[in-house]
């Protein structure tokens, strides 16, 4: 039987930018603010599915703005939707004034996860009920990225990639 559906889960977590963290211009190194959203999405993928789960690719990340050296970074990480196994996994990331707690939106990223079961092999999760305006946008869309995610690697054939090709005819 398919675990019940439920709505998306919300992992928000907050960190200090310190010396080690950044690069010689005194930015956060691109490098550590991957480890940071890949281990936000992953406490996101494990609390839906409540599976081990794994990080099956990064889809999607773009470096907006610089971070500075003694900025606080929070992660919100939330399942926007899920297929047989695989979770995908949205991440906005937000610079926050330590002075005024003003927050300003850096970058999203996109994750999928694959859940596990007790013999490492992939497992089927719980879908996902979207709630607010932006849950239902991201969900919706899931389906054509993940379409071109298998494409990309190799796992899908193009022609099979129906609502990919509706966006072009
Ligand atoms: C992710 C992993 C479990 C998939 O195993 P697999 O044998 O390819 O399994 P399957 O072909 O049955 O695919 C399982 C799911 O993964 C998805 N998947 C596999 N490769 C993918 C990729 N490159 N991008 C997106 N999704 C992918 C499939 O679409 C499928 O999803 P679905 O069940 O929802 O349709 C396996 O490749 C693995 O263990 N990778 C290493 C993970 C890891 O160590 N991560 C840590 C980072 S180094």
């Amino acid at each position: 039987m398919d675990p019940k559906p439920t709505t998306a889960s919300y992992t928000e977590t907050t960190h200090i930018v310190l010396p080690n963290d950044t690069n010689v211009m005194d930015n956060l190194f691109g490098g550590q603010l991957l480890k940071w959203l890949d281990m936000s999405c992953a406490v996101s993928a494990h609390r839906h599915s409540h599976r081990i789960t794994v990080t099956a690719a990064v889809n999607n990340v773009s470096f907006d703005r610089p971070i500075k050296l003694g900025d606080m970074v929070t992660i919100k990480a939330h399942v926007s939707r899920t297929f047989n196994t695989s979770l995908e996994i949205w991440a906005d990331v937000w610079t926050e004034n330590q002075f005024t707690g003003e927050r300003i939106k850096c970058n999203s990223a996109i994750y999928t996860f694959v859940a596990l079961d007790e013999n490492g092999k992939p497992a089927p999760v719980p879908q996902v009920i979207p709630v607010t305006e932006e849950e239902k946008v991201r969900f919706e869309g899931a389906l054509r990225r993940r379409q071109l995610r298998l494409i990309l690697a190799g796992k899908m054939k193009p022609g099979e990639a129906s609502e990919l090709k509706a966006l072009f005819v």
